[in-house]
């Protein structure tokens, strides 16, 4: 990801997600030097994005998010596959899923993730646990 594309991943954001990343976030994510994003373009338009932050020994997944109409087909497993690459060296991946996205979790689970807990009323719009998933060392 670079600066130029905060704004259309801001539009994506607001189609698949109730609380919206704001283009200023994205801008700010895409000059974090722990950050790192990955991006699904067909043509010239974004249809995806994952990212990942790397701290110490440690990845945490900011978000990842496929347009609906391309859904299915894939896109999240390869957003994934790139950005557990990136975090090759890190000892475990770390994430927060909202507890009712079915479709989420079994993406993580399908490469490795495990149920590691729960935080209690973590999101808004609506309020709702989190479930707190990891891949490798616990
Ligand atoms: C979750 C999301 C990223 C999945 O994207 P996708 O490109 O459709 O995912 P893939 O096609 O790569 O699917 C990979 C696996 O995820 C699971 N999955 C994906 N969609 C699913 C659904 N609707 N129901 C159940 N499982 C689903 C399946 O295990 C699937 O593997 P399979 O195809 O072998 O069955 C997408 O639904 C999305 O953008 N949702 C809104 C944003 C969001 O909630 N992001 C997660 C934040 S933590």
């Amino acid at each position: 990801m670079e600066a130029c594309h905060a704004g259309e991943l801001a539009e994506l954001d607001k189609v698949c997600f109730a609380v919206p990343w704001s283009e200023n976030l994205f801008l700010e994510e895409a000059q974090s030097r722990i950050a790192r994003y990955f991006l699904a373009v067909e043509g010239d338009k974004i249809i995806g994005y994952s990212g990942v932050w790397l701290v110490a020994d440690e990845g945490q997944i900011t978000n990842i998010a496929v347009l609906p109409e391309f859904r299915k087909k894939g896109v999240a497993s390869r957003l994934l596959e790139r950005l557990i690459e990136e975090a090759a060296d890190a000892k475990r991946i770390v994430l927060e899923v909202r507890e009712s996205n079915c479709a989420a979790i079994a993406l993580y689970e399908k490469f490795g993730f495990k149920n590691a807990g729960m935080r209690k009323n973590f999101y808004r719009e609506p309020t709702e646990n989190a479930i707190i998933m990891i891949r490798g060392e616990t």
